[in-house]
C-alpha cells in the first residue's frame, strides 16, 4: 500500500492565456489531496475501486484516464481524502492525478524522487486527454511544488519543455518570495473545462480577445520581475490589471466580484485564480486577517493557507 499526496496551487498571473503558450506563475499551497493505493486482494481482473465505488469515466474521469493508460498491474482499491475544494481553481484535480501518477509509480517500484519529471508529463497527458485542452501550469506546480513559471523561453531555473496542441511552453522553478496572500473560495463550482473551451470560441473569433491573452503575457512577465525585485507594491498592481484582463474574456463571475471588492480595500491586489466562473480569487496583503475577515463578511471561505508547498510525494505508512 503506498500513500502520496500533492499540494493545491494558486495561480498569481496568466491563467487562459497560459493555455496559448502565454507565460503565468503559479504557487503551490500548503492544502493538500491525499491518496492511498493498494492492489485489490482478490479482485477481478481491471477492476478498479475509489472510495468504495467502481472506478468508471463519469465519476472518475481522472483516475479512469490515468489508470488506463499508465498501469499495467491488477486491480487497484485507492481512498482519497481532500483539504483542497473541488472545482474551485485551486488545482484539486492536478493534485489529484499526480498524486495518483506518484502512488503509481511507487507500487511499480519506482520512485517519485526519481521520476520528477515523468510525473510531470504523464500527468499534463491525462488533464489534457480529459478536459481537451490545457497546459501544463497546475500539473507542473503540483508535481514540483514551490513556484512554477511557463515561458515562452529558457531561463534560469529551467525543468523541462513541454509542446502540446500547437502550444510550448518552458516550465521553470521560481523562488517563492515571504507573500502574504489570502485566497477566497466563492462556494460557486467553475468547470474548467467549460471555461477554457469558452475563451478558445472567443480567441478563434475575436481579435480582440486574443490581444487581451497577449496582454496578459506581458503583464505576467512584469510580474516575474516585481517578483524578482520584490516589489509588492507593483505586483498588486499588476494583479488588479490581469483581473480586469481576465473580466474582459469572460471569465469573472460576479460571486467573485465580490470576494475582490470586498478584499481591495485592504490589499495591494486582487484578482480571480485559476480558471473563474466561480471558484476563487485571491488578494496580495499587508493585513490579511483584515481581509481574511472582509473575505467572510461578504460570503466567502476564506483560506490562509502557506505558499511555497512541497510537491508530489510519498507519506508515511
Ligand atoms: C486552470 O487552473 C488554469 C487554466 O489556465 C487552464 C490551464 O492552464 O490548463 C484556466
Amino acid at each position: 500500500m503506498v500513500r502520496t499526496s500533492a499540494p493545491g496551487k494558486v495561480i498569481l498571473f496568466g491563467e487562459h492565456a497560459v493555455v496559448y503558450g502565454e507565460p503565468a506563475v503559479a504557487l503551490a499551497v500548503s492544502l493538500r489531496f491525499r491518496m492511498r493505493v493498494a492492489p485489490r486482494e482478490g479482485g477481478r481482473a481491471r477492476v478498479h475501486r475509489v472510495d468504495g465505488h467502481r472506478m468508471d469515466a463519469s465519476c472518475h474521469a481522472y483516475f479512469k484516464y490515468a489508470v488506463d493508460k499508465y498501469w499495467t498491474g491488477g486491480p487497484l482499491e485507492i481512498r482519497t481524502d481532500s483539504e483542497i475544494p473541488s472545482a474551485s481553481g485551486m488545482g484539486s484535480s492536478a493534485a489529484l492525478t499526480t498524486s495518483l501518477m506518484g502512488a503509481l509509480i511507487e507500487l511499480g517500484g519506482g520512485a517519485i524522487d526519481a521520476e520528477r519529471e515523468r510525473i510531470a508529463r504523464q500527468s499534463f497527458d491525462t488533464e489534457y486527454g480529459v478536459q481537451g485542452r490545457a497546459s501544463p501550469t497546475d500539473t507542473s506546480t503540483a508535481t514540483f511544488g514551490q513556484g512554477i513559471l511557463l515561458a515562452k523561453r529558457a531561463m534560469d531555473g529551467l525543468i523541462m519543455h513541454v509542446e502540446r496542441g500547437g502550444a510550448e511552453w518552458y516550465v521553470h522553478r521560481l523562488k517563492v518570495p515571504d507573500l502574504s496572500i489570502v485566497i477566497g473560495y466563492t462556494g460557486v463550482k467553475g468547470s474548467t473545462g467549460e471555461m477554457v473551451a469558452r475563451v478558445r470560441r472567443l480567441y478563434d473569433e475575436n481579435p480582440l480577445a486574443r490581444g487581451v491573452v497577449s496582454e496578459i503575457g506581458e503583464v505576467t512577465m512584469e510580474g516575474v520581475a516585481a517578483l524578482e525585485r520584490g516589489d509588492a507594491a507593483r505586483l498588486g498592481e499588476l494583479m488588479d490589471r490581469n483581473h480586469e484582463l481576465l473580466d474582459a474574456i469572460g471569465v469573472n463571475h460576479p460571486s467573485l466580484q465580490r470576494l475582490v471588492d470586498a478584499a481591495r480595500p485592504h490589499s495591494l491586489g486582487a484578482k480571480l485564480t485559476g480558471a473563474g466562473g466561480g471558484g476563487c480569487m485571491i488578494a496580495l496583503t499587508e493585513e490579511p486577517e483584515r481581509v481574511f475577515k472582509a473575505i467572510a463578511e461578504a460570503g466567502g471561505q476564506p483560506f490562509m493557507a502557506r505558499m511555497g508547498a512541497p510537491g508530489v510525494r510519498r507519506d508515511g505508512d
